[in-house]
This record gives C-alpha cells, structure tokens and sequence, in this order.
C-alpha cells in the first residue's frame, strides 16, 4: 500500500513553501499508508517563471523528506505561485527497496518531462520496460512505476506535437498497464495541469471554490464526447457546474484547488467536498477546471460531489473503530495482494519471484526449518503438515528464542525459514545471523521490503499484506500461512502423483477471498459470543490437525488483546491433563472442520461434554454431528483442509477484539506489547 497525494492551484496565489507544507501535510496524514520513503514534485524554477520539475525523495519518514526540503536552500519558496501543480507520495515498497532511486514520483527522463506517482502494482512491467530499453529508454530503479512515466513520454514523443491533450495521453497509457492502481501524472508539457486515474487503487479529488458550486454532480465524458473545456461538440450540454468553473468568470470566482488523495484522511483539513473516482475514470484539471473521462460510460453518467462528514481519526480509519478491526476486515484484499502474480489457477502455476532462482538448492536440502516468534511462529505451525506432505521433507518449527537457547544443530544442506511479519524482530534476526553461520540457505517470509530480515537472507518471499498497524497480527498471519503454501506448491510442481492434490489447494487459494467475506458476516454474532464470554475466567482453544494453529494463534490473539487467560489445546492431549480443568458449565472454544482429523475432534467435543463443559464450536456449515453437541456454533465456509485454518482462525480475531472492545481496552496497542520487538 502507498498513500497519494497531489495538489492544483488554479488563479490561487500559493508560495512555494506553502505548496510544500500542504503536500508534506497530506504525507503525513497517508503514512500510516506506508512509510519507508516518501517523495514529491513541484515546479522548480526562480520568481514565477516554472520551467521545470523538481524532485525531492528520500528514504524513511516523511519526517525525513521535510528535512531534505529544509535542506534545499536554493528553492524559492517565498514567490507566490498563481497556477501550480504539485505531486507527492508515501511508499510502501513492493519493486525494490526503499531508497530516494525507488521511491515515487518516477520521472521519464532526465529534464522530467513526465513525473508519476503510484499506489497499485503494475503486474506486465517488465515487458513494457523490456519494449521501451529497445527503444533506447534507460531504467534507473527497480520499480515497476518507472515504466509508466517512461512509456507516457514515449506515447506523447508518438504524437509528434500534434497537440494531444494530457487526459488523452493518460488514457492512451492506462490502456497499456495490467495490474492495479492509482496513478496522477504532471508534465512541463502540460504545466498547472494534473491527470489522475484508477484501476483498482482508491482515489478521490478534494475540490475548494470559493463560489457556491453550482451542481454536486460532475457529468462524465465519454471519451471523443466533449473538448477540454466540458463542451459538447453538439454545442448544446453544457454542464452549469462546467460553466461555473469557467476561465470566463473575471471576478476571481474562477479560483480553484484541487487535492488528489488515496484516502479523504488528506483532504477534509482543506475541503470536506469530494468526488470519489470509479475505476478507469481519467479526472483531469486544465485552466483550473476538472474533467473526468471514461471510454465507456459506467452504470452511471455522473460523479456526485460528496460531503464528507466524518472526522479525521474516523477516516483514517475508515469505518472501523480500530486499525486491528481494519486489518482483519481488509483479509480478503490482502490476500489477493499476497497471491497476485504469483498463483495463476487459470493456467494452475505458481511462481515465487523471489525463490525462482533457489529452488534447485532446495529441491535438494536435507530438512526445512521455519524459525519465528509469536503469530509468525503459529503460521509455521499452521503449514508444517502441508509443507511436509508436499515436499516429503522433515519439517521443524522453532521458536527463535527456544531455538537459539538450545544452539540446534544446523548443516549447510539445511533450509531455514525466517518468518516475520515486521521483518526486525531480534530473536528471529538472532537465529538468521546463526543460520548463516552455519552455512544453511535463509530463506525470508517477509510484510516489510527493505526490512532486516529481507535483506539479510539469501532470497524470500515478501507476504505483501500491506502495512499492518494493529500490535496484533491479524492479516499480516493469514498472508503468512497463504504464502507458505504457495511455497509448497512451487516445491511439488514436477510431482505428477500430486497434479489432483495442487489443483485443489490452488482453487481453494482462488476461492478464499470470497470464502473470508463470508467469514466476517459474522461479526455480530461473535461480538454476543463476546459478551457472553466475558466474565470466564479463563477460555480454552481446543481442537487438532491443520486447526491447531487456530487454537493457539486464538488464544495468543485473546491474551494479548483481553489480557484474560486462554490457551490452545490440542485435543489429542485432552486426556493428559487439560480435561482437569473442566469445571461444569465452563465454556469451551472448540475448533472442528471436516478433514482428516474430524472423528476425533468429535470425540474431542464429546469428552468436554462429558463433563458437563460448553463447548462453542468453529465448524463447517449444516454440521449435525456438531450442532447436536454444541452449545453454539460458529459456522464458516469449508474449504480444502490445509487452507481451513485461514478461516477459522478469523472468528477468533473477532472474538478477540470484542472482548478487548467490551472491556475498554486499547485494541491497537495492548499494554506491555509492541509492534516490532527489536530487542532480545
Ligand atoms: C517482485 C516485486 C513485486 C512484483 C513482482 C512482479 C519487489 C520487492 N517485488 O516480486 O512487487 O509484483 O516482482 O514480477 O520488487 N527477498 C529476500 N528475503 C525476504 C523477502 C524477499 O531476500 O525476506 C528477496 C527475494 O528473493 C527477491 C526480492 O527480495 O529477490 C523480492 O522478493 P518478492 O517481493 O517476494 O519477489 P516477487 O514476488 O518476485
Ligand atoms: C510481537 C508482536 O510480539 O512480535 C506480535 O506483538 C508478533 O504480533 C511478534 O507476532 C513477532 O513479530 P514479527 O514481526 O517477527 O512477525
């Protein structure tokens, strides 16, 4: 995820450094977006005259940016500045790792004649790129936007000065990408102009007149329908809104801003008036008025002006009340995010970018070990039995710190898995820089490019989740379980006594985004469960086979967030002392989908009963052996047995964040924990 965030002044006198303060401002309120580098554009030039763009990165904060401006003496920052277009952004890398050469805006050439900033991935990047080297066009980053600012410059050079509108150019541009995104555009050819698009990425335009605005209702153009100035070529539609921003008007209420953003957190400071774009709509802002272009009209033919309501921490926050509520009702996205590129269940492929090159060396490791510590560590446990199945290696699962206290033994024919979400987690980083010692191939499942453990393992896998803000792991773990089974696909492709088994694990991973939208439905009836539950004094999370995982990773989720006790029990153990604890009445959280092991968590359920426990179950929908038993049932989609555990364990994320909800608790950040816990 990035954050954009661009700003027009048109007939506005603006210096420069109040320019400069609205685009760090609106960086700052997208950071929580991304925040390992950050980036602008504005015009450069002396006095008024602007003849060219000028571009300011820099890795880190966008604290960072704003002292690398403070820096630049030779800006003039106190002419005021009639007309401008400034661009800027805030990066969470993807294609490359943070550094000022691969953060945004991306420029086409040296003069930056084309700058661009961009929230989205552009998935056919190395062919456009491949297409445009021939042409003789050099690369300087490894980011996949470099090839959108590139290939415009190479369209308008196309036009041989015929004129061409920059909406126009944009909208020849986007014709090209494949993937998703938002994207704004400035050029020197086209100066105090802005074009903005999507396809997939959200964007809305912020809009601050100084006249009551005639309409709320933007018309759309279809594309050949309208010149730039709104008019029809019929002469007759003239929208009112379209004459009321036109350059005609001489009594200053032709004066207009304009604010392009990935979320209305950047913009209600300026205007609470906003149009949110539609995908594959091209809004652009010439002479000071704004145009949005289809090629095809959608199911409507206007864009409403909205006013927002909603205050700044609400926003940020979308409609939820907690990052950590965010984040788990954002799953079924980041797991499209965390497979796209990489499973193709049309053609059934899966290709790892990132362990391409190794996977010889690890055909022929000797075991896998997958090291990391709390969530990260219940996605190993949730893939161990997958991964052994499909690779007919020994798997271990370690801890890190239980690992490097027992100084394991490990041979340079060993592949070791570093699993962490933060990518800095120091017992984990400890048992990496030991691993290396020893001569294994580390291997990195990652959320953060550019992070520790990224950069100092030989090759990994980025989960690309999307940055997670909640203390509590939530999406950043379903991604994690998502991407090690990809892995061990990659590593059974040639197996053809497993073709029926990886069609079925890649049309479960196809099917799960729907599956989890279903899953969060039932958020009311979870939130009663909570209050319900809120009183016990302790909650157990029983269940066996891939559904462990969820037992402890749900019971980690209700300690750290309800600070109440639970704890994961396998139910094979029941016998050996957990069925002690079982006072009559108690309820019991159980976990019992139809796999393998489904029999004997039954039996499982029976022996709880049998003490007069109450069990709640997770299970698989119109389950009767179940609904007979349970106290209550919390029903979620079936789906293939290695894959289950990413939704059952959704319930208990709820679970846990009502309980911590009910009882006032901060859910985004639980005492005693952080984030990233960088020290031993
Ligand atoms: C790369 C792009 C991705 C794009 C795809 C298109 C990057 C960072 N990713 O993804 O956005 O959609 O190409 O082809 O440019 N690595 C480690 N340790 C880790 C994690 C990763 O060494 O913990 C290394 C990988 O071995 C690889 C690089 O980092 O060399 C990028 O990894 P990843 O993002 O997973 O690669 P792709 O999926 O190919
Ligand atoms: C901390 C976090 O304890 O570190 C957990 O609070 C997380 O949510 C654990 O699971 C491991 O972090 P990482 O970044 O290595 O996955």
């Amino acid at each position: 995820m990035c954050g954009i965030f661009a700003y027009l002044n048109y007939m506005v006198p603006v210096k420069r450094q109040q320019i400069l303060d609205i685009l760090i401002g609106g960086l700052q309120r997208l950071e929580y977006r991304g925040y390992d580098s950050a980036g602008l554009a504005i015009d450069g030039g002396q006095g008024e005259c602007q003849d060219n763009i000028l571009i300011i990165k820099q890795k880190g904060k966008v604290a960072a940016l704003q002292q690398e401006i403070l820096e630049q003496k030779d800006i003039d920052k106190e002419t005021p500045l009639l007309c401008h277009a400034g661009i800027s952004h805030t990066r969470w890398a993807t294609h490359g790792e943070p550094s000022p050469r691969n953060s945004h805006p991306h420029r086409s050439d040296d003069n930056n004649e084309f700058v661009v900033i961009h929230n989205g991935i552009i998935t056919n990047y190395k062919d456009i790129k491949l297409f445009l080297e021939k042409k003789g066009y050099k690369f300087e980053s490894e980011s996949d936007t470099e090839s959108i600012a590139k290939l415009i410059k190479h369209l308008h050079s196309c036009h041989k000065n015929n004129g061409v509108t920059f909406q126009k150019l944009v909208a020849e541009t986007i014709q090209q990408l494949e993937g998703s995104f938002a994207l704004v555009f400035k050029s020197t050819h086209y100066p105090g102009e802005l074009v903005a698009t999507r396809r997939g990425g959200p964007l809305l335009v912020g809009v601050r007149s100084k006249v009551q605005l005639a309409t709320n209702a933007f018309p759309i153009i279809v594309s050949g329908g309208a010149s730039q100035d709104g008019t029809y070529p019929d002469g007759k539609t003239v929208h009112p809104l379209m004459k009321q921003l036109s350059s005609d008007c001489t009594d200053g209420s032709d004066a207009m801003e304009y604010f392009f953003s990935s979320d209305a957190s950047a913009v209600i400071e300026h205007t609470k008036q906003v149009i949110y774009l539609e995908d594959e709509d091209v809004a652009a802002v010439c002479n000071g008025k704004l145009n949005i272009h289809r090629a095809t009209l959608d199911d409507s033919n206007v864009r409403e002006l909205i006013t927002v309501k909603m205050e700044l921490e609400q926003i940020m926050k979308g409609n939820y009340s907690t990052f950590m509520q965010k984040e788990i009702f954002e799953q079924p996205e980041s797991l499209v995010n965390t497979m796209r590129g990489r499973l193709n269940y049309e053609k059934g492929s899966v290709v790892l970018g990132g362990l391409k090159d190794h996977m010889g060396e690890i055909r022929r490791c000797r075991r896998l070990i997958m090291i990391a510590c709390g969530t990260s560590f219940n996605s190993a446990v949730a893939t161990r039995q997958i991964m052994e199945e499909l690779t007919e290696l020994p798997v271990m699962v370690e801890l890190s710190s239980d690992f490097l206290d027992r100084r394991t033994p490990i041979f340079r024919d060993d592949v070791c898995f570093f699993i962490s979400q933060s990518g800095e987690t120091a017992d984990t980083l400890m048992a990496l820089k030991y691993c290396k010692e020893k001569g294994a191939l580390n291997v990195g499942i990652t959320n953060v490019v550019g992070s520790t453990i990224s950069r100092e393992t030989h090759c990994g896998v980025h989960v690309n989740a999307g940055p997670e803000i909640g203390v509590a792991s939530t999406k950043a773990y379903t991604s994690q379980i998502a991407t090690l089974i990809m892995f061990a696909l990659t590593l059974c492709e040639d197996r053809i006594s497993m073709t029926d088994r990886r069609k079925e694990i890649m049309r479960g991973l196809h099917e799960l985004p729907e599956k989890i939208e279903k899953v969060l439905l039932l958020d009311e009836r979870i939130k009663e469960i909570a209050e319900e539950l809120i009183h016990e004094r302790s909650l157990l999370v029983m269940g066996r086979g891939y559904n462990f995982s969820t037992c402890i990773e749900g019971a980690l989720k209700i300690k750290e967030l309800s600070y109440m006790h639970s704890e994961g029990i396998l139910c094979g153990e029941l016998k050996h002392g957990p069925l002690a604890m079982l006072d009559p009445g108690m309820k019991v959280l159980m976990v019992c989908t139809k796999d393998r092991v489904y029999s004997k968590v039954l039996s499982g359920i029976q022996q709880v009963i049998a003490r007069q426990g109450r069990p709640i179950v997770i299970c698989n929908p119109d389950d009767n052996n179940v609904h007979d038993m349970a106290y209550k049932v919390i029903e979620v989609p079936q789906t293939v047995d290695c894959i289950q555990a990413i939704l059952t364990v959704i319930p208990l994320q709820l679970l846990s964040f009502h309980l911590a909800t009910k009882k006032g608790l901060n859910v985004d950040m639980p005492r005693n924990l952080a984030k990233s816990v960088t020290v031993e």
